[in-house]
């Protein structure tokens, strides 16, 4: 099994802070990393849940994956984040079997992550991105 855990699922979110406000007020929980990744035009907050995050995500400027997605289909799940010890394995495996990838080559995540993204097409709808920590 390439997957080893969840490690997050991603949120978008309109208002960052509001976001925020909602899981610390309503559940206590707390953040425990902010990150702008200007590369993705995003800026995210994670919440740890067990050994897994929440991944809220919001717009950094006026582009980027996330602001079309909000655009497209309001707020709400965007992705899956799965642990992986080797993404460049985990992809290598995924292309074998002839499935679509978004990235054909794992790139820096956030926090220091190493990550690749795979394409809804082939995943029945989800967009699944590999983390190798
Ligand atoms: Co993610």
């Amino acid at each position: 099994m390439l997957l080893t855990e969840i490690d997050h699922i991603a949120i978008a979110v309109e208002d960052l802070e509001a976001a925020i406000a909602y899981y610390c007020d309503t559940y206590g929980a707390e953040v425990e990393h902010r990150e702008v990744v200007e590369s993705d035009h995003v800026e995210e907050a994670l919440i740890k849940v067990a050994d897994s995050y929440i991944q809220l995500l919001t717009p950094h400027g006026d582009r980027g994956p996330i602001k079309k997605a909000l655009e497209r289909n309001g707020e709400g799940i965007h992705h899956i984040g799965y642990r992986v010890d080797d993404v460049a394995k985990a992809l290598a495996a995924v292309e074998a079997q002839g499935h679509r990838v978004i990235d054909k080559q794992p790139r820096p995540g956030s926090r220091g992550t190493t990550i690749a993204f795979i394409h809804p097409k082939d995943a029945f709808g989800t967009l699944i991105e590999l983390v190798q920590e």
